[in-house]
């Protein structure tokens, strides 16, 4: 009996001291969870299905300014940058339905404080209830790294354009020379034949000189309109026949045909006549030079009603629309972000200012720009130019 006793109390006190030990265990498995999840480095944070803040290290306080009351009733997207939300609500939902998710985004602090962090989340089963656990761990500096890499990338640009310029003035410089050198020595000779009466001889003289004083004088007058960026002297002007007359100029004596398809009822636009005159010779000398075999221009004039914002903000109105279609060699795709640049060209003998020029004068006139070229279908620019309906103040004679 004594032994049974003895046995069962032995055994008593065996079972007392395992259960003591293995509260002993939990006590020290939950006092090194807690150190563990406080000392975690970045924010860590466990919510459950119905995003209800569960857990969460000292850190995570820390970073986010609130107090744990405070935490408790508030929504993990309160925690993000409005514009971020959306971004982190998807990595939410496919935590819980696919397992885990990672995302970039900013953090929004009490103060108003936006940080960078990543932020992770993997999907467990806690009694059977599923939760979102996972870590979050400030970029800033990897940011500021890319932020100042793009700022480095930005200067190189910048230099490299610099030294372009400084190639192309040099280049400038150089043709200025050779032209008033075709100038002085056409004079020179001009002079001599002169004396002697060869009236023919001094008549293809002066023709030379005046041609390269005219090249001159362009070349002059394209990089002034360029660093002045002179602001147009506008006047409602009758555009029909200022295109007409600008782009048939321009193709005076090559093989390129020109189709003008302008309406009786075209609209006025308020412009500067000379600046317009630019836009048009430089589109149509790029379309002769992409065409040396010859070939069509079409040219074609639309009155155009912007009524919404389609077309981009604020340019609902009404628009004189040119098309300018060519056959010509066309632009390769990789090329045609950079065709507005100024000093951008793909010529031996071109200044690559034209379409830079006429970017910013069709800028400056309210109006824009733009290019297409599919391969092999030749290039087609159009302008729009915004039109009024006053009165044409200046009329062209034809
Ligand atoms: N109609 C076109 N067809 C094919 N390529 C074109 C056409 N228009 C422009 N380009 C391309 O765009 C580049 C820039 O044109 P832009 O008129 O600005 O300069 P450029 O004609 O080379 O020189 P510049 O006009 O100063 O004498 C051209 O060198 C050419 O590669
Ligand atoms: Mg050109």
């Amino acid at each position: 009996m004594n032994l049974r006793r003895k046995t069962i109390f032995r055994k008593a006190t065996g079972s007392g001291r395992s259960f003591r030990k293995s509260e002993e265990k939990l006590r020290w498995e939950k006092k090194f969870t807690d150190k563990f999840i406080s000392s975690l480095p970045g924010v860590f944070y466990l919510y459950d299905d119905q995003l209800k803040l569960r857990r969460w290290n000292r850190n995570f306080e820390i970073v986010i300014g609130y107090s744990p009351e405070e935490l408790v009733k508030m929504q993990p997207l309160e925690l993000i940058v409005p514009e971020d939300r959306d971004i982190v609500e998807e990595g939410i939902r496919e935590t819980f339905a696919r397992g885990r998710s990672m995302v970039e985004a900013r953090i929004l602090t009490k103060s108003g404080a936006m940080i960078p962090y990543i932020l992770t989340g993997g999907r467990v089963e806690l009694d059977r209830i599923p939760h979102l656990v996972g870590m979050g761990v400030d970029i800033t500096e990897r940011v500021r790294g890319e932020e100042g890499r793009l700022k480095l990338e930005r200067r190189a640009q910048h230099t490299r354009r610099l030294e372009n310029l400084g190639v192309l003035v040099g280049g400038i410089a150089h043709d200025f020379n050779n032209l008033l050198s075709a100038v002085t020595g056409n004079i020179s000779l001009a002079r001599i034949l002169l004396e002697q009466n060869d009236t023919a001889g001094l008549s293809r003289s002066l023709e030379e000189t005046d041609r390269a004083a005219m090249r001159a004088t362009k070349l002059a007058s394209q990089l002034l309109t360029y660093a002045r960026g002179g602001a147009p002297v506008l006047k409602i002007i009758d555009s029909r026949g200022l295109i007409e007359e600008s782009v048939k100029f321009a193709l005076n004596g090559s093989n390129v045909r020109v189709e003008f398809e302008i309406p009786d009822d075209l609209l006025p636009i308020r412009a500067d006549d000379g600046q317009l005159n630019q836009v048009f010779s430089n589109l149509a000398l790029n379309a002769r030079q992409a065409m040396p075999e010859g070939g069509t221009f079409q040219v074609i004039c639309e009155n155009i009603l912007i009524e919404d914002e389609a077309a981009g903000p604020g340019r609902r109105g009404r628009y004189l629309r040119v098309t300018l279609r060519d056959k010509g060699c066309g632009i390769p795709p990789k090329l045609i972000p950079r065709i507005f640049e100024p000093f951008f060209s793909t010529k031996d003998n071109g200044y690559g200012l034209g379409l830079a020029n006429c970017h910013s004068i069709i800028k400056r006139h309210g109006g824009w720009i733009e290019v297409e070229s599919p391969p092999g279908q030749g290039t087609t620019f159009t302008i729009h130019l915004p039109a009024t309906e006053d009165e044409i103040s200046e009329r062209r004679i034809p």
